[in-house]
Formats: C-alpha cells, sequence, structure tokens
C-alpha cells in the first residue's frame, strides 16, 4: 500500500440518527484501501436527488451505524491500495463516485475503487469536478441514445434540473433539439433567458397539446421523464407514433402510475428504465475513461453547473432542506470539512 502523506486516524463524516431523523456528524476511523481501490481526502459533494432517495430508503437496505451517505464528489487520492490504477491516482486530484454504502462522499475520506475515479486536471475546480460524474455522464449517454437510435429530437421532462441544462448544451452541441419540460412559469422563464429555443409548462392547459405540436414538427420520438407523475399518461397520448419513453428518475414519489395498455398497443410506445450504473457497467473501462474525458473538457470550458450554496459537513441537514426548497434554483455542495 502507498500513502504519501501523514494524517489523522479518525474523520468525520455524516450519518442518518436514526430512520426519518436528521443527518449529524460522527467520528469514526479513517477507512483503508484494499487492493485496486483508494482513500481520497474529500474536497466537496454535491446533494444529488439521488442522494436522497438512497437516504430515505437507508433503514431498508443498509446499517444506519455504518451508512454514510453521498454518492459523488472530488477530492486527491492521499494513499493507494495494490494495483496500478490506485497507483496512477495516488497525489491526484479525482473525481469519485462511492462504491460501498459505508464510505460515502459526505465525509472527510471516502475509500472507493479507483475504476470509480477520474483526475481533474488543473482547469476544473474542486466544486465543479465534484458533480462531473453523475449528472453529466447521464446527459452524454441520453444524447447517445437519442442519436443512435435514430430520433430527430427529444423530449425531457424536470428540463429546469442540473441535468435538463446539460442534456440541453449537449443537445445544441450535437445538433439534436431538445423540448424542455419545467413545472412552472418561474423556470419556464430561467430556461428562455439561458436561451432554450423549445420550453412547455406543464401547468399550462395548452400542454398537451403543445407537447403533440412540438413533438410532431420536430420529430421528437424519444421522452426522457424523471419525473414520473399521472400526467406521463396523458403525455403519451400527445407522443408521435413508436416513440420512445426512458424513465430516469421518480421525483413525483408517486409508488405506480397506471399506463393505458391500448396507448402502447394502438401508438407502438415503448417504455424502458435508465440507471447510469447499469450504463457504465455496459459501456466498460475505456469507453468510460473516454466519456470522461469529454466531461472534463466540457467543464474546462462552457459546462458550468449552478451552485446556489456551499455547506460544511455539520450542516449537512441544513444543506438538504435548503436543497429541497429550491431544487431548481442550483446544487447545494457540500464542503467535506467542518
Ligand atoms: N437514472 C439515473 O441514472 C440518473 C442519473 C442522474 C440523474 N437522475 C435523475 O435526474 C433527475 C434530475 O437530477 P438533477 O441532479 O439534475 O436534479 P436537480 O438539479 O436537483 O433538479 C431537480 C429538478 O426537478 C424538479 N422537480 C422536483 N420534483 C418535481 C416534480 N414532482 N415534478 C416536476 N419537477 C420536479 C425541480 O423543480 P423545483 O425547483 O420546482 O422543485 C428541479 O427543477 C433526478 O430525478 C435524478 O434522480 C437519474
Amino acid at each position: 500500500m502507498s500513502d504519501n502523506r501523514a494524517f489523522n486516524d479518525t474523520m468525520k463524516a455524516v450519518f442518518l440518527e436514526k430512520q426519518e431523523g436528521k443527518l449529524v456528524v460522527r467520528e469514526v476511523k479513517i477507512p483503508d484501501p484494499a487492493p485496486n481501490e483508494v482513500l481520497i481526502k474529500m474536497a466537496a459533494a454535491p446533494v444529488n436527488p439521488s442522494d436522497l432517495a438512497r437516504i430515505r430508503n437507508a433503514h431498508k437496505e443498509f446499517d444506519l451505524a455504518t451508512f454514510i451517505p453521498g454518492l459523488e464528489g472530488s477530492g486527491t487520492v492521499v494513499k493507494a491500495g495494490k494495483g496500478i490504477l490506485p497507483r496512477l491516482w495516488l497525489g491526484k486530484r479525482v473525481a469519485c463516485s462511492s462504491e460501498y454504502s459505508t464510505s460515502g462522499s459526505w465525509a472527510e475520506y471516502m475509500v472507493t475503487k479507483a475504476g470509480m475515479c477520474f483526475p481533474l486536471g488543473n482547469k476544473v475546480s474542486d466544486e465543479q469536478g465534484s458533480m462531473s460524474l453523475v449528472n453529466p455522464l447521464t446527459a452524454l449517454a441520453f444524447i447517445e441514445i437519442t442519436k443512435q437510435n435514430k430520433h430527430k429530437a427529444l423530449i425531457n421532462n424536470a428540463a429546469a434540473s442540473a441535468l435538463g441544462r446539460m442534456v440541453e448544451l449537449l443537445g445544441k452541441k450535437r445538433g439534436i433539439p431538445v423540448i424542455n419540460i419545467v413545472r412552472n412559469q418561474t423556470q419556464a422563464d430561467q430556461l428562455l433567458q439561458s436561451g432554450s429555443q423549445y420550453i412547455l409548462n406543464s401547468s399550462e392547459p395548452s400542454f398537451i397539446h403543445d407537447l403533440a405540436t412540438f413533438a410532431n414538427d420536430l420529430g421528437a420520438t424519444i421522452l426522457f421523464d424523471s419525473v414520473c407523475s399521472p400526467l406521463l399518461l396523458k403525455m403519451l397520448d400527445a407522443l408521435p407514433d413508436s416513440s420512445s419513453v426512458i424513465i430516469y428518475g421518480n421525483l413525483s414519489g408517486e409508488e405506480q402510475i397506471m399506463v393505458n395498455p391500448r396507448t402502447l398497443i394502438d401508438k407502438g410506445i415503448d417504455i424502458s428504465g435508465f440507471f447510469l450504473g447499469n450504463r457504465s457497467k455496459e459501456n466498460g473501462l475505456f469507453k468510460n475513461m473516454m466519456n470522461l474525458r469529454e466531461v472534463r473538457s466540457l467543464m474546462s470550458s462552457d459546462l458550468n453547473i449552478k451552485v446556489q450554496g456551499t455547506y460544511p459537513l455539520n450542516k449537512a441537514q441544513e444543506a438538504v432542506d435548503i436543497y429541497l426548497g429550491n431544487m431548481s434554483g442550483g446544487k447545494v455542495l457540500l464542503k467535506c470539512t467542518l
């Protein structure tokens, strides 16, 4: 094992006090990297919807005494387990995602697989770099899926999200028109101001009619939906025949939604799910590294993710509450020190 600096034996990390309880900071032993793993001194980590869903379900899936939240972040590799990749990353500033429920990014240190880290280079800040895995790679995948399946344009729901802004940016770069669905006029105005061309407000009475018009005019035969509310059923009716629907989130919190089988049969619509983790496994290391290089290059140029606030680890609960109060206001980051 290689170690390029001295540090304490213990670290502060965020834990869930109890089921449906508050996030608190506790002191625990710094984990040691096994072969093919690295220890990262964390710099920053975002609060993402996937973190909140994981925290909500943590009592069913994990031991709360050892569960540390946080699925992605940035930091410096300070210790390397055996293996070529860990040694290669030692001393480097990296973007990283967590492999273990017992070692999340909302901590001073995180142990993860070396294959889940990517060097940030010197043009990307710790803050922007901490958000460079989950959403940018998902946005790249959406554009790739759209192109591979020869859809002329795409529709994205909850498009005022950080991910939505990236899909729009990449769509512009790759010549794919993006129909952005948002849920209120404030979000529609924000998107208009930032240069989006096709924006639909789902709270407008004409929404379904306008969706049908835009989708048919642009040939938008793929819908990416992260809301998954009963409105989806009406949206299916508005899509052109033979469209694809990809569900990638559940922001509505609905446990089930009913679909009219006749709509699927008559219109030949297929519905599937998307999870970045599965996509990354399918891609393999080489393709993932190429995608990460592309993200780093985007982040060094025109991809700048809006941040509404940065909080120390011991204010994790406050950070989550502020984020939940205004998700479209920008990402909330944890600075991984107290
Ligand atoms: N499947 C995957 O692999 C994968 C990967 C990356 C992201 N995602 C998903 O992508 C989505 C966006 O992530 P993000 O990090 O970009 O989010 P974000 O920046 O935090 O933004 C979330 C957006 O969703 C809107 N929203 C929240 N609840 C809603 C509801 N019930 N109906 C309509 N809109 C709602 C928010 O609007 P308000 O401000 O009005 O609340 C906000 O604009 C999330 O669902 C996330 O889980 C999935």
